[in-house]
């Protein structure tokens, strides 16, 4: 059995002047899970991710994937290694067609990996590779179609395909839901739970039914600090939790306004 984490956080940190944006945040990620990442707005979660992406190196601490420790490498370095965020929209080309835009990020990825295929073989290698990433985000049918053309879900979509197309082994996803509807809300998750069940997957997200819906395991933060990680029965029951949320003695109704915590 395969024991070394996907993800292992020791005291991680990251000052921003006299802000500790996160602090001394340290908790593990079981390589397959299905991780959310929750906290009221600033708590560091997107911060987090930076560091763990390397968007950042870390004030302090630790960032170890798959036990080797990253916490020096640039990002290019860790999505070689398969730690991969979704990029944001810019990353998108936005005039071409959805099809383009996951062939470019094969072909991208195929630079250092299949390098030795024959050329022919080579093209129609990547372009089956392009096709199958569209059918697992559920955008066959879709493919003339101009990236800016796509409705705000098909986009998340197509960003994780994008993010796909780079084997990731920790796939990082930072409020994939934001902006969508209930039906393309649905969608998302339906694609989510259809990946790969080796791929593990940490979202950051405020719809906290998707999350106690799709996650296995959860972590709070709240003012840069690591509150509790556990399944979502235990953070639901957590006092801490409960009290960094709300001052709430009624879990049913935790998490419904993530911006009015009282402290
Ligand atoms: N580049 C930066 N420079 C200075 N302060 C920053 C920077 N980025 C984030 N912060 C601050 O760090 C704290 C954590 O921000 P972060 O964006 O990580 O929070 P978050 O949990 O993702 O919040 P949200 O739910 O609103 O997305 C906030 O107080 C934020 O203002
Ligand atoms: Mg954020």
């Amino acid at each position: 059995m395969n024991t070394t984490p996907a993800l292992r956080l020791d005291d991680v940190s990251q000052q921003f002047g006299a802000l500790k944006a996160v602090d001394q945040v340290s908790f593990s990620v079981v390589p397959g899970a299905r991780h959310a990442v929750i906290g009221p707005n600033g708590a560091g979660k997107s911060t987090l991710f930076a560091l763990i992406a390397g968007l950042r190196r870390a004030s302090g601490g630790r960032v170890v994937a798959f036990g080797e420790d990253v916490t020096a490498l640039p990002e290019h370095r860790r999505v070689a290694r398969g730690v991969v965020r979704t990029f944001q929209h810019s990353a998108l080309f936005l005039t071409h067609t959805t099809r383009e835009n996951v062939l470019f990020a094969v072909q991208r990825e195929a630079g250092v990996s299949w390098s030795m295929l024959r050329p022919l073989r080579s093209r129609y290698a990547l372009r089956d590779r392009a096709e199958e990433l569209l059918a697992e985000v559920h955008l066959n049918g879709r493919e003339e179609v101009l990236a800016g053309s796509l409705s705000h879900g098909e986009r998340r979509q197509l960003e994780v395909a994008v993010a796909l197309a780079c084997r990731p082994r920790l796939l990082l996803l930072d409020e994939p839901v934001a902006g969508m509807s209930a039906a393309e809300t649905a969608r998302f998750k339906a694609l989510i739970d259809a990946l790969p069940k080796e791929t593990t997957v940490m979202l950051i997200e405020h719809d906290l039914d998707l999350v106690f819906d799709l996650a296995e395991t959860v972590t709070v933060l709240h003012l840069g600090r690591h509150l509790i990680t556990g399944t979502p029965e235990e953070v639901r029951s957590s006092e801490q939790v409960q009290s960094a949320y709300l001052g709430a003695a009624d879990t049913s109704d935790l998490f419904t306004d993530t911006t009015g915590g009282s402290q």
